[in-house]
């Protein structure tokens, strides 16, 4: 069977798209072959792999330059079960483009402020012109960044209800284990109970898009 191929992308940056990547990838490891290509040319999603090379639990982080998008999309579907892809934040070149035309999925991570949603509306619009071509294509908005002491404010929920993009239920809640996965070059699974947390936040995610 083809691979599950799922796209990380927000022209806005700093929302999350390399720490979904990562920790997707990194659960999705678990449950078959996976391989995470880095369209960044900032090259995080691979700095952070090469950090924990000895110790880490991620799955190998490939280079997705310009040009060969889609054959290279394509090639590592045919040996794996998932392969996941980190963009750029934005959407000058026209990797993020060939990237949502290649693949299955593509999940738009956002912060839970309206004005940080509204900072995605161009996102919006790539989605519904890439939906043009590559019709098949599901895409969600993840929430990014959630209080765990408080629910969606009401003005998040309305503006997530009108955005055009449907909203995952779930999200990541705000948690140092992210932050300290980086630093260790792993993902949150690499924690152990220090991110069992986090590790559910994750799944609960991938279960959602495994049956969507
Ligand atoms: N759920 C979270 N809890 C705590 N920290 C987080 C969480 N999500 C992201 N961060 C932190 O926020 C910062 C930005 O996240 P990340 O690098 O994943 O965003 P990005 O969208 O890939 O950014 P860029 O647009 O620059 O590629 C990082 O320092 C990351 O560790
Ligand atoms: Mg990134």
């Amino acid at each position: 069977m083809a691979a599950l191929r799922i796209a990380l992308a927000n022209q806005k940056g700093g929302t999350g798209k390399t720490t979904l990547a990562v920790n997707l990838a990194a659960g999705l490891h678990r449950r078959g072959a996976t391989v995470l290509l880095d369209a960044d040319p900032q090259g995080s999603a691979g700095h952070w792999a090469r950090v924990g090379s000895e110790s880490g639990d991620l799955p190998p982080v490939r280079r997705l330059g310009e040009g060969a998008v889609d054959a290279a999309i394509r090639d590592a579907a045919r040996a794996q079960r998932h392969v996941l892809v980190d963009c750029p934040p934005h959407l000058q070149s026209g990797v993020l483009q060939q990237v949502m035309q290649a693949v299955d999925v593509v999940l738009v991570p956002v912060q839970p402020s309206p004005l940080d949603l509204w900072a995605s509306v161009d996102m919006a619009e790539a989605v519904r012109t890439a939906q043009r071509r590559n019709r098949p294509l599901r895409a969600y908005l993840v929430v990014n960044q959630l209080d765990r002491r408080n629910a969606l404010s009401g003005a998040m929920q309305q503006a997530l209800a009108e955005f055009g993009l449907p909203a995952l239920a779930n999200g990541l809640t705000r948690r140092a284990a992210f932050r300290s996965a980086a630093l260790e070059g792993g993902s949150v699974y690499a924690l152990g109970s220090r991110g069992a947390a986090a590790v559910a936040d994750v799944e609960a995610i991938i279960k959602e898009v495994l049956s969507s």
